[in-house]
């Protein structure tokens, strides 16, 4: 194998392969991308118009490479960090193992950005709501302080991983046969349902899930004094998540300010014209970089706040294209 510029650990699975797909399309070579799963090693994967091998991540010499871009879960990213860091790479984690760390930033970019340069090896991606969600208010952010979020999520089976997506199928498929349907990966059946319970129990009847987004939104804001009260839904989406926000900010915002601030912002798509019957929808941001943003409005009673809806792509912009754009920064 040539020296190789940047490893995906857990390249098979759902962020895995995407971030395979945006570093082919950002230009890197499949001779710069090392594969490396556990159950899959010796097969191989799509990597644009070529096949790549993946490698036994156990077995691999992580010296080998400069970035390692992490797609496994929490347990697993813990066990691999002393071997990638030991080797001298920079690891960028897309699981929670290291994200609410001191001296591990945890970075969106556009918003903090020069947080990555902090580094001391490891450099952890929000969750994926938190992404979205903070990369539709980055324009917001720009203009006046954010004091108070409320959020509830749309959240796609992928979220969940490839199992989810594959539990959707064979669940859609069973109901049209008229057959029972099985769970696994969720606790209800996810076909032609909502499942308003995403993670495990945490404060104050509140999910972990549902914290995330206060904990890391805190922490990439830099302020404790923000609040973010968010309630997560599971739906019977492929992919891409949906967020409704409603934001309070430090002074009365009008609604053609807040539809320019988020024209200038870099990875937002104003998507905003009731007339034509545009507004974000998960069939339109699948696949997209960009977190798609409309239903710009005031909140009711003069208290100045907005709502918004958005939707962006979780496995490319909440986690993927997030981590390639954070090596990117790294790499300037
Ligand atoms: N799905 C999302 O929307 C999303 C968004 C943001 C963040 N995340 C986070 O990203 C991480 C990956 O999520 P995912 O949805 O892509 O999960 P997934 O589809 O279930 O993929 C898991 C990956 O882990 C690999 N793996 C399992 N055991 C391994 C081992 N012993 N050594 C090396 N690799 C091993 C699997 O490879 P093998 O098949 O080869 O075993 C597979 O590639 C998780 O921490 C998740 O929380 C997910």
């Amino acid at each position: 194998m040539s020296k190789a510029k940047v490893a995906v650990l857990g390249a098979s699975g759902a962020v895995g392969r995407e971030m395979i797909n945006v570093l082919v399309e950002r230009g890197m070579r499949t001779d710069e991308i090392v594969a490396l799963g556990g159950k899959s090693a010796g097969k191989s994967i799509d990597a644009g118009d070529n096949r790549i091998e993946i490698f036994s991540a156990e077995k691999f010499d992580f010296s080998r490479v400069k970035y390692v871009l992490g797609a496994v879960s929490a347990e697993l990213s813990r066990k691999y960090s002393p071997k990638i860091l030991s080797g001298g790479a920079v690891y960028i984690d897309n699981s929670s193992a290291f994200r609410l760390d001191d001296g591990v930033p945890l970075v969106v970019p556009g918003i903090n950005d020069d947080d990555a340069l902090l580094h001391r090896g490891i450099i952890a991606n929000p969750n994926c709501s938190t992404i979205i969600a903070l990369t539709a208010l980055a324009g917001i952010n720009r203009i006046s302080q954010i004091n108070e979020v409320i959020a509830v999520t749309y959240q796609a089976v992928s979220g969940a991983g490839a199992e989810g997506m594959t539990e959707l199928r064979a669940q859609t498929e069973a109901l049209l046969r008229g057959e029972e349907t099985v769970c696994r990966v969720f606790p209800h059946r996810i076909a032609e349902n909502v499942i308003p319970w995403i993670g495990s129990k945490s404060e104050g009847g509140y999910t972990d899930e549902e914290m995330k987004m206060q904990n890391e939104g805190r922490k990439i804001f830099g302020r404790d004094n923000v609040t973010f009260n968010c309630t997560c839904v599971r739906v019977p989406v492929m992919r891409s998540h949906s967020i409704a926000l409603s934001v309070f900010c430090d002074r009365s915002l009008n609604v053609r300010e807040v539809k320019d601030a988020v024209r200038q912002t870099k990875r937002c798509l104003l998507f905003d014209d009731i007339e034509r019957g545009e507004y974000p929808m998960p069939m339109l941001s699948s696949g997209r970089d960009e977190v798609f943003v409309g239903r710009i409005r005031n909140t009711p009673e003069g208290r100045g706040g907005i709502a918004l809806f958005c939707c962006g792509d979780q496995l490319r912009r909440g986690a993927a294209t997030n981590a390639v754009d954070i090596m990117e920064l790294v790499e300037k």
